[in-house]
C-alpha cells in the first residue's frame, strides 16, 4: 500500500485521535450482538497504547441523523472495548465542546478515551469543516482505521484530514492491500457478493466488478431492483425505480461478458418490517402484492454457496450485519460465509 500507516511516524507521547468504524450491531437491550468490528480495530488501538500514545477513539453508531438518541449511544461500545483490551475505556457524552476538550487534553500516554456517536451532530455527515476542525483539535495526529466507513465522506473521514496531519490504521492498511491484490491479480474464479439497500450506492463499484470479476452475487435490498428489473412483481419491497435502467444495463453487460450473475431465486418475504412480523419463504416470482422481501431464501443460499465453493477470491461489499435482527430469517444469507469473510468489515477473503 502506498499510504503512509502508523508504523511510518512516531507516536509516543501524542494524542491520537482515531476514526474507527464501531458501527455494532445491537438488540433491542442495546447488547452488542457482533464485536467483530470492535476486535477489527484492537491491533491498532493496541499498537498505539503500547507505542506511548494517548488515544481517542471517534465512530458513528447507527443513523441518528443529527439528534441525539439514547439507544444509539457509545457506552456499550465503551464497556465491550474495555473488556477487549482488559484497561479502562473513559467516556464523554459529546465528541466536541469544552468537556471533550478538557477530557483529551488530560488524557496520558497508554489511556483510551472514546468519544460519544458522530453522528449526534447532523455536521458530521454535512461534512461540516468547522466541526471538523473541532474534532481535529482533539488530537495531534489523525488516524483513519475506519475501512467499513471508507466510502463516506464525512467530518470524521475527510473533513478532518484538512486540520490533521493523518495516516491509516491496520484495519485500513490490510483491507486496501488486500483489495488491491484482488482487483489487480485476483485468483480465478473471482466472486463478488454484493448487497446493501441501494443500487445507487454501488453503482460504480458493480460497473467496475462486472468487469473483472467471473460471477456477481446479489443480495440485500438492492436485489429487489434488479428482480423489478427482470420483470418480477415485488409486492412492497423495498426499490430504487430511478435505477431500474441501470439495473436492466448491468444485467446485459454481464451476459455480454459471459458473466455468472446470481440474483435470488427465492426470499424471504414478510407482511410488514418488524421482528414479530408473518413471514414466509417464496419463488422470486411469486412475491404477493402487499408483502415485501427481506432476505434471500435458502434455494438462493444453496445456490450462492455452489457458486462459491469454487470461488478462488471472494469480495464482498455491502451484506449488513444489521440483518440478523430480523426474526424473519435475515442474516441466513451470511451464516455459510462465516469464517470466509468478516461481514460487514472485511471486504475480502483470498481463500489463498
Ligand atoms: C456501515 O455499517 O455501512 C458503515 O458503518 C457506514 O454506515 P452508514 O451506511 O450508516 O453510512
Ligand atoms: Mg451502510
Amino acid at each position: 500500500m502506498n499510504k503512509q500507516t502508523i508504523r511510518d511516524i512516531n507516536v509516543a507521547g501524542k494524542r491520537a485521535l482515531v476514526r474507527v468504524d464501531f458501527n455494532v450491531p445491537l438488540d433491542a437491550e442495546q447488547h452488542i450482538t457482533d464485536d467483530t468490528r470492535i476486535t477489527a480495530a484492537l491491533p491498532t488501538i493496541q499498537y498505539l497504547l503500547n507505542a506511548g500514545a494517548a488515544v481517542i477513539l471517534m465512530s458513528h453508531l447507527g443513523r441518528p441523523d443529527g439528534k441525539v438518541v439514547d439507544t444509539l449511544r457509545m457506552a456499550p461500545v465503551a464497556q465491550r472495548l474495555s473488556e477487549l483490551l482488559n484497561t479502562p475505556v473513559q467516556s464523554v457524552n459529546d465528541c466536541i465542546g469544552p468537556e471533550v476538550e478538557a477530557k483529551a487534553r488530560a488524557l496520558q500516554p497508554g489511556q483510551v478515551l472514546l468519544l460519544e456517536n458522530l453522528r449526534f451532530h447532523k455536521e458530521e455527515e454535512k461534512n461540516n469543516s468547522e466541526f471538523a476542525h473541532q474534532l481535529a483539535s482533539l488530537g495531534d495526529i489523525y488516524i483513519n482505521d475506519a475501512f467499513g466507513t471508507a466510502h463516506r465522506a464525512h467530518a470524521s473521514t475527510e473533513g478532518v484530514t484538512h486540520y490533521l496531519p493523518g495516516v491509516a490504521g491496520f484495519l485500513m492498511e490490510k483491507e486496501i492491500t488486500f483489495l488491491g491484490t484482488a482487483l489487480q491479480h485476483p485468483r480465478r474464479p473471482f466472486a463478488a457478493i454484493v448487497g446493501g439497500a441501494k443500487v445507487s450506492d454501488k453503482i460504480a463499484v458493480l460497473e467496475r466488478l462486472i468487469d473483472i470479476a467471473d460471477m456477481i452475487l446479489i443480495g440485500g435490498g438492492m436485489a429487489n431492483t434488479f428482480l423489478k428489473a427482470e420483470g418480477f412483481e415485488i409486492g412492497d419491497s423495498l426499490f430504487e425505480e430511478s435505477k431500474i435502467t441501470v439495473a436492466r444495463d448491468l444485467i446485459a453487460k454481464a451476459k455480454q461478458g459471459s458473466k455468472q450473475f446470481l440474483l435470488p431465486k427465492d426470499v424471504v418475504i414478510a407482511d410488514r418490517f418488524a421482528a414479530d412480523a408473518n413471514h414466509t419463504i417464496v419463488s422470486s416470482d411469486q412475491v404477493p402484492q402487499v408483502w415485501r422481501i427481506l432476505d434471500i431464501g435458502p434455494t438462493t443460499v444453496a445456490s450462492f454457496r455452489e457458486a462459491l465453493a469454487t470461488a478462488q477470491t471472494i469480495v464482498q461489499a455491502g451484506l449488513s450485519d444489521k440483518m440478523t435482527h430480523v426474526s424473519t430469517g435475515g442474516g441466513a444469507s451470511l451464516e455459510f460465509l462465516e469464517g470466509r469473510i468478516l461481514p460487514g468489515v472485511a471486504a475480502l477473503q483470498d481463500k489463498r
